[in-house]
């Protein structure tokens, strides 16, 4: 079930509007073609969704001082920039988005400044010019700025959007291109920086960061505030900057985890998670040291737009994966995977997007498999290639290509299962092919030899070719590396994870859906959730558009002999609903209206969102109720690709 949906629609809802506005703006001025090589590493490359122009002048370390201010939704306050540049440089470009930028300056005095025109994806380049550059030098350039109460990376709770109903929330979700909502800095994967931070808050909130934490208890900063010092030191790509800000609870796992979240939910998430130092031994003994020190995760409010983002040291999750029953735990698997697939080598550009992602769900299904077994990955990765087939069929061939073309286009555009279960596919045909021992070898030597840097897709065909083909030309043709990437579909080596994961499940659920047998006839109570995602996955091979494959007295007995009513598995009843919304099922509205309304996952609100859309006149105006309910309490990314479908709701 995982990303199929969201898939298709984020690939049409997204892109069209948006296509021809930001164009004109992404060509920019003629940049000198970069040496990509396996054997000189790359410092940057041209990367379309930035104005960037590190060539001449590059940040090196962002240092945040900033104040948030819940009554005016805020941050604001200064970011003091270390910038590095050519000899004779005198311009700087940043990137910014929504910022209300108030002075730049450097150690002597204000700088004269220009914002570009407003692109609707990009934002606006700021072009900061100063005395020429000497050799070598570094020098600091402060930016005085806060951000609108709007700002797309940033969603402010109120009280009663949160679990405790009594404090407000403030948490931050930088990727792709968001972090120049926040921060004026230079917003591309492949300019890595340093940074720190200090963060002033009311005294009854706690701030915490994708970073170390100098002061765990904050210091007092008068005014009824209090301030949090953080520092990273590693170089991060600035999408990983992250901030959370509210009344959070911490409680360890073991000497180098822990959960932090609103107190009432430590208990439930720490039981959840118990297993999480252990997963993080489990990929430390795969592919190499884990290099960020803590591995933290934050369950964050029901609003938290993904399932899960790799902020460093601190994993930002929704609560929908506390499931109770630890069936969801993958995710945690997935987003410590990327502390190695990600952020210690980092897609160079979104176009490079599978290099996260792909190698991500192929190495979350290892730490799977060896912390849970290999049952339960094989019937993960079953999950994960049955929602790419529903991926590919729905696609416009280009995009089902690895590397994809997002000339124009929003970097979410990319955000499809062709990145996460293509991606995965391509690296277990790899895997089968050359053997287990020979692959891991290899993986690991990867992110030794590229640790810390950006990699394009080209550089990756590079190192795999000097460092596991070694010229054997039979294994080079029979691994189909370029058709992976550069073709749409399928190579003609990829093969499906072994059928027999779920045999028994595919056997009740032709009991049920073709036979017609009752419901109460198959093991539901005995099944795991992932056999129940696969059963409530079944749909008849040549199913037309907008048919149905349930009669209504079949549908009244999944919903009451499965009990949905009281279903607490997100994913579950994600499954469920979606049934429910094509057959247009009236009973079960009351059901999605409390899902819908509970969580901003858009994963799973833009889905039932778009399903009831195309219900017409039944579907839409439930959605258009609903969502008049929900959309105050969804966050920028959920609000942004509902509103294509729904529109925004009037006053
Ligand atoms: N890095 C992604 C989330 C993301 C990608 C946010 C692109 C913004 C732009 C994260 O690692 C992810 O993939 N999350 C998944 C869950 C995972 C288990 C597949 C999600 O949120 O559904
Ligand atoms: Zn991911």
């Amino acid at each position: 079930m995982s990303r199929r949906l969201v898939s298709a629609l984020l690939a049409t809802v997204a892109l069209s509007a948006t296509l021809a506005a930001c164009s004109q703006n992404l060509a920019g001025p003629a940049m000198p073609p970069l040496p990509i090589s396996a054997t000189a590493p790359i410092d940057y490359v041209r990367d379309i969704h930035s104005y960037a122009r590190p060539e001449i002048a590059r940040v090196r370390h962002v240092d945040l001082d900033l104040i948030a201010d819940f009554a005016a939704r805020t941050l604001s306050g200064t970011a003091a920039l270390d910038v590095t540049a050519e000899l004779g440089a005198n311009q700087l470009v940043l990137d910014t988005r929504n910022l209300d930028i108030r002075a730049v300056r450097d150690e002597k005095g204000p700088l004269p400044f220009a914002l570009g025109a407003v692109d609707p994806i990009l934002g606006q380049p700021l072009t900061v010019t100063f005395p020429a550059f000497a050799a070598g030098e570094t020098r600091k350039i402060f930016i005085d700025y806060a951000t609108r109460p709007d700002a797309a990376a940033l969603q402010w709770l109120t009280p009663a959007q949160t679990a405790g109903g009594e404090l407000p929330f403030l948490f931050s979700q930088g990727q792709a291109i968001l972090t120049r909502t926040w921060v004026p800095t230079q917003d591309s994967p492949g300019i890595r920086q340093t940074y720190s931070a200090e963060i002033t808050v009311p005294e009854n909130l706690k701030a915490v960061m994708s970073a170390e934490m100098l002061t765990p208890n904050g210091v007092a900063a008068g005014q009824g505030q209090r301030s949090y010092r953080f520092r990273m030191t590693n170089p991060v790509p600035p999408y990983l900057i992250a901030l959370a800000v509210g009344d959070l609870a911490f409680a360890g796992t073991d000497p180098r985890t822990g959960i932090w979240t609103e107190p009432s939910g430590l208990d439930a998430a720490k039981a959840e998670f118990a297993e999480v130092g252990e997963m993080v031994t489990a990929a430390e003994a795969l592919y190499g040291p884990y290099r960020w020190g803590r591995y933290d995760l934050l369950i964050l409010p029901p609003s938290f737009p993904f399932g899960g983002m790799e902020n460093p040291r601190l994993t930002f999750a929704t609560p929908t994966v506390v499931a109770g029953d630890k069936s969801l735990v993958s995710l945690v698997a997935h987003e410590l995977a990327h502390s190695w697939s990600g952020n210690l080598v980092t897609n160079a550009t979104w176009a490079d997007f599978w290099l996260n992602e792909g190698f991500t769900v192929y190495f979350e299904n290892r730490i799977m498999e060896a912390v849970y077994g290999a049952d339960r990955a094989t019937q993960e990765r079953a999950l994960g290639w049955e929602s790419l087939q529903d991926t590919l069929a729905s696609l416009p061939a280009a995009d089902t290509r690895l590397k994809i073309d997002l000339a124009g286009r929003d970097p979410d555009d990319g955000l499809t299962d062709i990145a996460y279960e293509k991606g995965a596919a391509f690296l277990r045909t790899i895997e089968r092919i050359v053997g287990r021992e020979r692959f891991d070898v290899w993986l690991k030597g990867y992110f030794e030899r590229n640790a810390f840097r950006p990699m394009t897709t080209e550089l990756f065909l590079a190192d795999i070719r000097a460092n596991l083909v070694n010229g054997d030309a039979a294994l080079e043709r029979q691994l189909q590396m370029d058709a992976w990437i550069y073709r749409p579909g399928l190579p003609s080596n990829a093969q499906a994870p072994v059928a027999d994961a779920f045999t028994p499940v595919d056997a009740a659920a032709r009991a049920f859906f073709v036979d017609k047998g009752p419901a109460s006839a198959n093991p539901w109570a005995g099944w795991a959730t992932q056999e129940r995602q696969r059963f409530l996955a079944w749909r008849p091979a040549d199913l037309a558009a907008g048919a149905d494959w349930l009669t209504p007295a079949q549908l009244a007995d999944l919903e009451t002999t499965l009990r949905m009513r009281s279903e607490g598995n997100a994913e579950v009843l994600f499954a469920w609903l979606q049934i429910a919304v094509a057959h247009r099922y009236q009973p079960a509205v009351p059901t999605l209206e409390r899902f819908l309304t509970g969580m901003g996952r858009r994963k799973f609100v833009l889905p039932l969102f778009t399903s009831l859309w195309a219900e017409g006149d039944w579907g839409r105006p439930i959605a258009t109720r609903i969502y008049a309910q929900a959309r105050p309490g969804y966050h920028p990314v959920t609000t942004g690709s509902v509103d294509a479908v729904v529109g925004r709701p009037a006053g």
